[in-house]
């Protein structure tokens, strides 16, 4: 079997990949570990910048999201008691985000990529990346059929590891090509989806002496809510209503008398983590999204990460066939690189904002509401907010 360009991963980013580098006529295949109903029940990301919406738009997937993704102006900040809010429209000369699910986002590609028949293989087993430092790189594989184990090599000129943290890509890697910088926090997210309406039209952000919380949603029908947790905490301690109880603890008095419970449909736990990988290229194998790097969820920018890389990559493999040059491959580990580090940035200090620190207690509390009244209440401090929630774009600093 042959291909042009391997594709480990069918999460966001390599469902992306796909599809990008279909439409320049560029043949790829994708290979996964999980089936399709696996990926589709993992609850993940809600927050789109324009620049992903605008490459959603590009790989021709953007209908359903505009036509039922929630487009935000704004959001709430929620500190001693009061909500004040962020006019991101306002404060970025017209930007917004959209509130689309990442399960809506990838249900669209993978509904994309079974219209036009091009290849995926899920339940791979045993998936391995090899002779990438090479010009014929390999991708060997297990699948289970009725006669048993069969084995597949899958012969390409690129890998592209879009297989998230835990995938094999990065690890194939030999130890000594690879950096790695990483930052683990010291609380999680505990999560929970339900059919109630959002608790208010616009997300909210909360820093309480209790720990941080975040109301956010996917639909009008449908919220997504999370409370900061302890990392040795377990799903099963957490009742439905302990969590409607903790939470409506962590909201104002007048979200507190708007929120509406009900039964989850989903409750899980998210460490908390920063990490980057440098670099993103190893001859022919490339990183791209959480297989490079993770950042803790609080600014929603790890999708958004996701899918720049994929710009970046897709651009870089276009010109590779299309133009016989390697400029933009040769770039791309430094260009995903600049605008990873300050994504990474953000999302430390966002976190760092708005939640409570386990050996800072009641300093660090003070003076995070010292630095969220300078926020709200600084034109420039909600700007620089601002500009980097909407996300930058995508020629920033060039
Ligand atoms: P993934 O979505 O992880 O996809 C990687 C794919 O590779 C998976 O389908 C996996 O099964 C497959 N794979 C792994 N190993 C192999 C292998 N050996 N062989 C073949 N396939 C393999 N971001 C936000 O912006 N907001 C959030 O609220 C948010 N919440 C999150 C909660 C959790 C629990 C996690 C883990 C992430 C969250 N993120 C959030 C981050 C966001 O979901 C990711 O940045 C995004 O999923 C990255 O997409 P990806 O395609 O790079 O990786
Ligand atoms: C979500 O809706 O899951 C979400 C929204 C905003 C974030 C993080 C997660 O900052």
């Amino acid at each position: 079997m042959r291909t042009q360009v391997a594709i480990i991963g069918a999460g966001p980013s390599g469902l992306l990949l796909g599809q990008l580098l279909s439409r320049a006529g560029i043949a790829n295949t994708i290979v996964e570990r999980q089936g399709p109903e696996y990926i589709l029940g993992r609850v993940r990301a809600g927050v789109l910048e324009q620049v992903c919406v605008d490459l959603l738009d590009e790989a021709g997937v953007g209908e359903r999201m505009h036509r039922e993704g929630l487009v935000h102006g704004g959001f709430e900040m929620h500190f001693r008691g009061q909500r004040h809010r962020i006019d991101l429209h306002r404060l970025t000369g017209g930007r917004n985000v959209m509130v689309y699910g990442q399960t809506e986002l990838t249900r669209d590609l993978m509904d994309a990529r079974t219209a036009a028949q091009l290849p995926v293989v899920y339940s791979a087993l045993n998936v391995r990346v090899q002779d990438f430092d090479t010009a014929q790189p390999v991708v060997h594989y297990e699948t289970d059929g009725p006669e048993g184990t069969l084995q597949h090599a899958l012969d390409c000129d690129f890998i592209a590891g879009c297989d998230g943290f835990h995938g094999v890509c990065r690890a194939s890697v030999p130890a000594g090509a690879i950096t790695a910088y990483e930052k683990v926090y010291p609380f999680g997210w505990l999560g929970i989806l339900a059919d109630v309406p959002p608790v208010s039209r616009e997300l909210i952000y909360a820093n309480t002496e209790r720990g941080f919380a975040l109301c956010s949603m996917r639909s009008p029908t449908r919220s997504r809510y999370y409370v900061q947790c302890a990392l040795t905490d377990t799903v099963e301690q957490w009742s439905d209503e302990a969590f409607w109880t903790e939470l409506r603890s962590r909201l104002d008095p007048q979200a507190r008398e708007q929120l509406i419970s009900g039964p989850s449909i989903e409750k899980s736990i998210a460490p908390l983590r920063s990490f980057v990988a440098e670099p993103m290229r190893f001859g022919r194998l490339f990183l791209a999204g959480d297989a490079a790097h993770i950042v803790p969820p609080t600014g929603a920018k790890g999708l958004n990460l996701a899918a720049t890389d994929v710009k970046y990559l897709s651009g870089a493999l276009i010109e590779h066939y299309q133009e016989q040059s390697n400029a933009g491959i040769d770039h791309y580990s430094d260009r995903c690189l600049r605008r990873v580090w300050k994504a990474e940035r953000f999302s430390w200090w966002f976190t760092s904002l708005l939640h409570r620190f386990p050996d800072t207690a009641g300093f660090g509390q003070k003076v995070q509401e010292a630095e969220l009244d300078y926020l709200v209440h600084s034109e420039a401090a909600s700007r620089a907010l601002a500009e980097n929630y909407v996300g930058l774009p995508l020629n920033f600093g060039d």
